[in-house]
C-alpha cells in the first residue's frame, strides 16, 4: 500500500483504530507505516507523528520547526551550555553567513515524474554503503547538554546505521561510545592533532581498536576562535573536566603525567592538572602542516583520511595532491573567524575544481531536510548534522535526538520525492537555483 493512500485513508482508519487495542491497533499502525519493511521509508515518520496524536494524544517530544527546537531548548538548558552551543566568534557574522548561503539558494522541483513511496537515498562513502549520506558532526563536551551526551547522540546514529563521528574533545571515552554506537555500526573518530607525536600514535591506536575507521582530521581549531560569549562568562568547559576524556583515559598520557588521574587515588589536583594537559596538547596554538600528514598515514594506514575545516577552492586541490581520501567543507559552525565566507558559498566552486579526485562532505548551517538536499545537489557527497542534533540532545537525551534525526530524514526524504526525484543520484545541480536577487546582482557586477 503506497504512503498516499495511506493519508487518504487516514480518517477511516482512524475510526477502526479507536474500536480496537491499543496493542493490535499499533500492529496496525506499523503494518500501514512500513509496506515496504526492506526499504528504509523516513518519510513515514509524519504519519506517525499524526497517528500518535490520534491514538495516544502526544505530540513529538520537541518542536518540528528549527527555530522552535533551538527556542524549547535553550529554555531547558542552563545559560551557560546553550550559548556555548549557540554562540560563535566575535559579532556571529560567520554563524549568519552559513544560514544566509542557504537562502542564497533556492529548489526548483520537478513534476509528473514516476516516483515511488520508497526511495533509495543510499550512498557509498568511504566503502560503507549508508542508507543516507547523513554523519554526526563531530561534537564536543556533550554531556553539558544532557547527562548521557555522546553515549546518546552514537546511539541513535548507530540505530539508523548512520556514521557517528567521535570528537577528541568528547566527555565520554573510545569504548564507551563504541559500546552504545553497537557492534558494526560506522565510527568515525575526529583528530585535534596532539603535539606530541607519542600521544597522536596513542590515540589512534585506542580508535582504530575500538572500530573507529575514518579519521577525520580537523585544521582550523589549532587554536581557539575569539568566542564572545564564553569569554564574557569566562566559561570554559575543558578547565571543569568536561570534554577531556580521552586525555584522561589515555596509557600514554598516564606515563607522561606520572600519574592516572581516573584512579581511585587520584587527588582533585592531578585531575584538574590531567585536564589541562589533554587540552593543551591538542589546542597547540601551533598551526599544523600538510608536510607532516605522513605522520597519520604511518599510523592510521591506508583507511580513509579527512581533512575537516576546507573553505579554499587552493586548500582542496592540496589536499588532492596530498594523497587526502577526503575533505570536509566547513568553517567549524561559525566558531573560529569572523566574518567569515558562509560554508555553502564556497561549495559549488570546490566540488567544481575536486569532485571525483576526493569525497567532499559538508557542514555548517544545515537546519532542516530541504537543506540537505540543497548541499547535496551542490555537489557534496555528504553532510554532517552539528547544532540540531545537539538540540535534540537537550530534550531526554535520545530521545530527543531519535526525534530531531528522523524528522531530519523525514523532510529529507519528502522533499527528494515532492522535487521528483526517485533516487540520490537524481539530486543533481540543475534541481537549485541562484535566488534571483542575487542573479540581477551577479548580472550587475559581471
Ligand atoms: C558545541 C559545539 C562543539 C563542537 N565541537 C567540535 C569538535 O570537537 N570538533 C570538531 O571538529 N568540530 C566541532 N564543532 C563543529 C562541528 O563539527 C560542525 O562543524 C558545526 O557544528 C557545523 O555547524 P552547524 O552546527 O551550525 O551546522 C562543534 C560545534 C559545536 C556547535
Amino acid at each position: 500500500m503506497r504512503l498516499q493512500s495511506v493519508i487518504g485513508q487516514f480518517t477511516a482508519l482512524n475510526i477502526v483504530l479507536l474500536s480496537v487495542s491499543a496493542q493490535s491497533a499499533q500492529q496496525l499502525i506499523d503494518a500501514v507505516l512500513n509496506p515496504f519493511p526492506n526499504l528504509t521509508h523516513y518519510s513515514s515518520y509524519s504519519s506517525a507523528i499524526y497517528f500518535n496524536y490520534t491514538l495516544y494524544n502526544q505530540t513529538p517530544i520537541a518542536p518540528t520547526n528549527y527555530d522552535k527546537l533551538e527556542a524549547s531548548a535553550k529554555n531547558i538548558l542552563p545559560p551557560h551550555a546553550y550559548d556555548y552551543a549557540a554562540g560563535g566568534v566575535g559579532l556571529e557574522k560567520t554563524v549568519d553567513a552559513n544560514r544566509q548561503a542557504f537562502d542564497h539558494w533556492q529548489i526548483l522541483p520537478r513534476v509528473m515524474r514516476p516516483v515511488l513511496p520508497a526511495r533509495n537515498l543510499s550512498r557509498v562513502i568511504f566503502n560503507r554503503t549508508l542508507p543516507a549520506p547523513i554523519v554526526m558532526a563531530p561534537i564536543g563536551v556533550q554531556t553539558l547538554f544532557h547527562p548521557d551526551g555522546e553515549r546518546a547522540t552514537s546511539k541513535v546514529f548507530g540505530e539508523h546505521g548512520l556514521p557517528y563521528t567521535l570528537s577528541t574533545a568528547t566527555s565520554t571515552g573510545f569504548a564507551d561510545v563504541a559500546a552504545s554506537n553497537g557492534d558494526g555500526n560506522p565510527r568515525w573518530y575526529q583528530l585535534y592533532w596532539p603535539s606530541d607525536d607519542d600521544l597522536t600514535r596513542s590515540y589512534l591506536r585506542t580508535a582504530q581498536a575500538n572500530g573507529y575507521e575514518v579519521l577525520v582530521v580537523t585544521v582550523d581549531t589549532w587554536d581557539l576562535g575569539w568566542r564572545t560569549r564564553d569569554l564574557d562568562r569566562g566559561y570554559f568547559p575543558f578547565i571543569q573536566s568536561i570534554g577531556v576524556q580521552i586525555g584522561l583515559e589515555d596509557p600514554v598520557a598516564h606515563e607522561k603525567l606520572g600519574f592516572n588521574a581516573l584512579a581511585t587515588n587520584a587527588t582533585a589536583e592531578q585531575k584538574q592538572m590531567a585536564a589541562l594537559y589533554h587540552v593543551i596538547t591538542t589546542s597547540r596554538g601551533v598551526s599544523p602542516v600538510w608536510e607532516n600528514l605522513w605522520k597519520l598515514r604511518e599510523i592510521w594506514g591506508d583507511k580513509p583520511i579527512v581533512l575537516k575545516g576546507v573553505q579554499s577552492v587552493e586548500d582542496a586541490e592540496l589536499a588532492v595532491k596530498w594523497g587526502l581520501d577526503g575533505i570536509i567543507v566547513s568553517n567549524h559552525g561559525g566558531r573560529q573567524i569572523d566574518g567569515a565566507v558562509g560554508s555553502l558559498s564556497t561549495l559549488p566552486d570546490i566540488v567544481e575544481a575536486v569532485k571525483g579526485k576526493l569525497t567532499v562532505g559538508f557542514d555548517g548551517g544545515i537546519r532542516t531536510g530541504a537543506d540537505i538536499f540543497k548541499a547535496l545537489a551542490l555537489g557534496a557527497d555528504f553532510v554532517q548534522l552539528g547544532r540540531p542534533i545537539l538540540w535534540g540532545l537537550a530534550h531526554e537525551g535520545d530521545k530527543g535526538v531519535r526525534h530531531v534525526l528522523k524528522s531530519l530524514l523525514a523532510e529529507f526524504e519528502l522533499t527528494i520525492g515532492l522535487s521528483g526525484c526517485q533516487s540520490l543520484e537524481e539530486v543533481t545541480r540543475d534541481l537549485v537555483t541562484v535566488t534571483k536577487v542575487f542573479q540581477r546582482l551577479y548580472t550587475v557586477f559581471n
